[in-house]
C-alpha cells in the first residue's frame, strides 16, 4: 500500500492507533488468524506456526527459514490444513496468498538456491533434500503426480537439470521443480506497462501475490518491492486446473533451502484467503529485515575490499619504487673500492643534498671557474660548509686526483682552508670545505657597495697571512704541495678576518725532490709565471710569481689586468714599474686607504710584489725568504727599478697565453675575474 510522503506521518499515527485497538479488541498477540480460511501473520512473534529444520522465528518476529549455512532447509506451516474444495470430488476454490519476504546472500552476485510457497497434503518433508531440490522432494518423489504438490518457487540458482532460465525467477510448479512456466523476477509497471527486473537477492524486502482462480482456472503470480500495491498485470499467469493437484485436505506452507553457497530466507508477513483477495500489509507492522550489512558485512564487503586494497597497494607499491629509484637517482654516488682508504674522508650526497636544501640557488655563495659553490650546513654536527661542484669528465686521472685532494685535506694552517671530505657522482666531484663567513678577498678589494674597504693594517694582515700559508704549503709540511691559483678570490677570511688561502681543487702534489714537470697548466690570467706559460712547468716559484701580483693587487687595489678604454691591457706590474722609475712608487697605492698607511710597510709590500712577480725564476725569492722580509727579520735587498725590468719580455703574458691556448696545450685556464 503506498503511502504519499506527506501524508505517511498522519496515516501511521492513525494506523497504529487502530491496530492498537485491534489488538486490545482481538489478538492477545501481533499474529492473527483471522477467521476461518484465512491468516495473516504480520511478523510472527508467538505464532503457532509449525517449524521445522533451519527455520525459526527471531526475537524481533521475523521468520527466517535459512540461515546462511551451507545445505540447510527450513519449512514453516500455517499449523491447520484448509480444506480448498467445497466438497470431495468437486472443483479446488479460489485461493489468494501473499508473502513478503527477502533474501539476504553474503555475495552480492550470488544467491543459494531459493523459497518456494507451497500446498501439499502433509507437513512432513523429513525425506526432502536441500539444495537444489528447494527441501520440496527428493530424487524419489519429484516428478510423481501422486506428491500432490503445488508450489511457486522464488528461486536465485539457474538449476539446468531442471531447466531453469536463469537465476533470478519466478516460477510455477506442479508435483516438480521443473517449473510448468516461469520468468525473470521482476514486475510490469501499471502506467506505463513496462517491465522492472528486480534482483531477489537485492537485499530488499518484495511482496509477492499468487492467486487461483477456480472459476477461471488461472493461475496469476505477481511480483513487486514491498510497498508497491500489486501490479495489474502478473508476472506469471498460467491456466491450469489445480483440482487434480491439490489433495482434499491441504497444509499452506513455506519451504526454504540452501546450497553450497548459503543466504538467508526472511519472510516478514504471510496471509492467505480463499474466495477473497488477501489482507494487505501495513509497514508498521512487519518486522525490519535485517540490513545487508550488519549479516553479510563482512563477507559483503570482501569481493569489494579486496581489489580496492589490491588496487591501492600495487599503486603504493608503484608510487614507493617510483620514489626509492627516484631517490636512488637523485642521491645516486660512485664508489669505487679503492676509494675505502679515504673513507673517513668521504661525504654522502645525501648529506650534502640535505645540507644545501637541494642546492638551492639561495645557497649559492658563488660560481667559479671549475663550478659553483654552495652554503651548507651539516645537520649532524651542526657545521657549516661550503660545497663546491666541479664538473669532471675524465675517470682516469679522477682516483689520482682523489688521492690528491685527500691528502691535502690532511693539512692543518691557520691561513688555508680545510678541506672537509669530498663525494664523487657520476661525472661529478664535490668538494667540502670549511665554510668562511666573510667570503673571498676580490670582494672587498673590487666590490663597492657591501663591504667596507679593508684599512692598511687588516691588509698589510691578510699579505702576512697568504704568504704564511703558502709558505706552509711550500715547505713546512712532509711534501711540497704547489698551490697553483694563488688569487685574490681564492683568498678566502674567516670569522676573525684572517686570510685563508683556499681552492686546493687544482693543486697538484710534489715529493720533495723529484721532478716537478707537469703535464697540463692550470691557472687564471694575470698570475701566470712566464716560464709556466712557456713551458708548463709548475714549480713553488710560478706560485711566488702569482703570490707577487697578489701583494700588488692589494695594495694597489686594481686587477692584474685592466682593460684600457682604448683596448690595451695593461698589466698592473708594468704600471707599478713605471711609477716606480718615475720615483713615485706610493702614487700607485690604493685610493681608497685615502694615504692611510704605513708608508715602509707599503714600499716593502710594493717593491716585495715586483720582485716576486720577477721575469725570471731565478730572481724570485722563496717564500721563506718572503715571510723574512715581511716580518723584519730579514732586511729587503736594497733594489733598483732598473734591477727588476732587465728581463722583462716585449711579449706581455696575456699575448702569450693566448697562442698557448691556440695551440690546445693549455687546459683548465680561467680568465681573471
Ligand atoms: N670555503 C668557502 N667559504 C665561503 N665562501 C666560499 C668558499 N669557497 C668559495 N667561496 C665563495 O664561492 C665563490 C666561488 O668560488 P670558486 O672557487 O668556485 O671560484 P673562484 O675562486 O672565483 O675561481 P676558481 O674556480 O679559479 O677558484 C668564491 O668567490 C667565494 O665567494
Ligand atoms: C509473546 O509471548 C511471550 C511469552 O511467551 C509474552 O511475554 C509476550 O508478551 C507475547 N507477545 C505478544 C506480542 O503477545
Ligand atoms: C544456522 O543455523 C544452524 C541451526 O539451525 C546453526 O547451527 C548455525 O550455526 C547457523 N549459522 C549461522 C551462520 O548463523
Ligand atoms: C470421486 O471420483 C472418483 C473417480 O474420479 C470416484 O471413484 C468416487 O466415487 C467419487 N466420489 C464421490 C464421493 O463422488
Ligand atoms: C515423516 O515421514 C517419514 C518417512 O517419509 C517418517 O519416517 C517419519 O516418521 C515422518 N515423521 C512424522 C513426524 O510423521
Ligand atoms: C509415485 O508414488 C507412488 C506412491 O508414493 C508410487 O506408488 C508410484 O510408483 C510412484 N510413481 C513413480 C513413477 O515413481
Ligand atoms: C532484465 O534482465 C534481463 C536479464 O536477466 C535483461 O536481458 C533485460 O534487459 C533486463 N531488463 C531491464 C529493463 O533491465
Ligand atoms: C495499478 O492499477 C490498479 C487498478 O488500475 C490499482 O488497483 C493498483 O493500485 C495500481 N498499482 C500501482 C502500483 O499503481
Ligand atoms: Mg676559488
Amino acid at each position: 500500500m503506498p503511502v504519499p510522503g506527506e501524508n505517511r506521518r498522519c496515516f501511521l499515527a492513525v494506523l497504529h492507533f487502530f491496530t492498537i485497538i485491534l489488538i486490545i479488541i482481538t489478538f492477545p498477540s501481533s499474529t492473527a488468524a483471522i477467521g476461518d480460511g484465512q491468516f495473516a501473520y504480520y511478523g510472527f512473534s508467538n505464532s503457532s506456526l509449525t517449524v521445522d529444520g533451519a527455520a525459526m522465528v527471531l526475537p524481533g518476529g521475523l521468520l527466517q527459514l535459512t540461515n546462511s549455512t551451507a545445505n540447510m532447509k527450513g519449512h514453516a506451516f500455517h499449523p491447520t490444513p484448509f480444506r480448498l474444495r467445497k466438497s470431495p470430488n468437486t472443483t479446488v476454490q479460489s485461493f489468494s496468498a501473499s508473502l513478503v519476504f527477502g533474501i539476504i546472500s553474503p555475495y552480492i552476485d550470488l544467491g543459494s538456491q531459493g523459497m518456494v510457497f507451497l500446498v501439499a497434503p502433509s507437513t512432513n518433508f523429513s525425506d526432502a533434500l536441500p539444495a537444489q531440490y528447494l527441501g520440496l522432494f527428493n530424487t524419489r518423489n519429484i516428478g510423481n503426480r501422486s506428491n500432490h504438490v503445488f508450489a511457486v518457487e522464488i528461486d536465485t540458482i539457474l538449476n539446468s537439470e531442471f531447466m531453469d532460465i536463469d537465476d533470478n525467477h519466478i516460477g510455477i510448479d506442479i508435483c516438480d521443480l521443473r517449473s510448468m512456466t516461469s520468468r525473470p523476477a521482476g514486475y510490469y509497471d501499471n502506467s506505463t506497462g513496462g517491465f522492472h527486473n528486480l534482483s531477489l537477492i537485492s537485499g530488499e524486502a518484495m511482496q509477492i501475490w499468487i492467486d487461483y482462480d477456480g472459476g477461471a482456472k488461472q493461475i496469476d503470480v505477481a511480483l513487486a518491492p514491498f510497498k508497491m500495491a500489486k501490479p495489474t498485470k502478473p508476472l506469471l499467469s498460467m491456466p491450469y486446473d489445480l483440482s487434480s493437484v491439490i489433495s482434499d485436505v491441504a497444509y499452506v506452507g513455506l519451504s526454504a533451502a540452501t546450497g553450497l553457497a548459503g543466504s538467508s530466507h526472511y519472510i516478514l508477513g504471510w496471509s492467505f484467503s480463499m474466495n477473497g483477495p488477501t489482507p494487505p500489509f501495513f509497514t508498521a507492522q512487519l518486522p525490519d529485515l535485517p540490513r545487508r550489512a550488519q549479516e553479510a558485512s563482512r563477507r559483503k564487503v570482501l569481493p569489494i575490499i579486496v581489489p580496492i586494497v589490491t588496487a591501492t597497494s600495487v599503486l603504493l607499491i608503484t608510487l614507493a619504487v617510483f620514489l626509492f629509484v627516484r631517490r636512488r637517482l637523485r642521491y645516486a654516488e660512485l664508489r669505487e673500492d679503492w676509494e675505502i682508504q679515504f673513507g673517513p674522508h668521504r661525504f654522502s650526497f645525501k648529506d650534502l643534498y640535505f645540507a644545501t636544501e637541494g642546492f638551492k640557488n639561495s645557497h649559492l655563495l658563488g660560481t667559479g671557474g671549475f663550478g659553483r659553490v654552495y652554503k651548507g650546513l651539516l645537520s649532524k654536527s651542526n657545521m657549516q660548509i661550503a660545497v663546491k661542484r666541479v664538473s669532471h669528465e675524465s675517470r682516469q686521472g679522477i682516483r689520482e686526483f682523489v688521492a690528491e685532494i685527500v691528502s691535502i685535506g690532511r693539512l692543518r694552517h691557520r691561513n688555508i682552508v680545510q678541506l672537509l671530505g669530498y663525494c664523487r657522482r657520476k661525472d661529478e666531484l664535490i668538494l667540502v670545505y670549511e665554510y668562511m663567513p666573510h667570503g673571498s678577498l676580490d670582494k672587498y678589494l673590487y666590490c663597492h657597495s657591501n663591504h667596507p674597504t679593508l684599512d692598511w693594517i687588516q691588509r698589510f694582515r691578510i699579505i702576512k697571512g697568504v704568504a704564511s700559508g703558502l709558505l706552509y704549503l711550500h715547505g713546512d709540511w712532509e711534501k711540497v704541495v704547489i698551490h697553483r691559483d694563488v688569487k685574490a678570490s681564492n683568498v678566502l677570511l674567516d670569522a676573525e678576518m684572517n686570510a685563508r688561502l683556499g681552492d686546493f681543487g687544482l693543486a697538484r702534489l710534489y715529493d720533495h725532490g723529484t721532478d716537478m714537470q707537469t703535464t697540463h697548466l692550470v691557472g687564471t690570467i694575470g698570475y701566470l709565471a712566464p716560464e709556466l706559460v712557456r713551458r708548463g712547468k709548475a714549480s713553488p716559484l710560478t706560485d711566488v710569481f702569482a703570490f707577487g701580483i697578489f701583494v700588488l693587487e692589494v695594495t694597489c687595489g686594481r686587477r692584474p689586468i685592466e682593460h684600457k678604454m682604448n683596448s690595451d691591457k695593461l698589466l698592473l706590474v708594468d704600471w707599478v714599474m713605471d711609477c716606480w722609475n718615475e720615483g713615485s712608487l706610493l702614487e700607485t697605492m690604493d685610493p681608497k686607504l685615502q694615504n692611510e698607511y704605513d708608508a715602509d710597510e707599503a714600499c716593502l709590500a710594493l717593491k716585495l710584489g715586483l720582485l716576486c712577480s720577477h721575469q725570471s725564476p731565478a730572481a724570485r725569492p722563496s717564500m721563506w725568504h718572503v715571510m723574512q722580509y715581511l716580518n723584519h727579520d730579514l732586511p729587503f735587498p736594497e733594489l733598483a727599478p732598473m734591477d727588476m725590468v732587465q728581463n722583462r719580455q716585449v711579449d706581455s703574458p696575456v699575448a702569450y697565453c693566448q697562442s698557448v691556448v691556440s695551440d690546445g696545450t693549455i687546459s683548465g685556464l680561467s680568465e681573471g675575474r
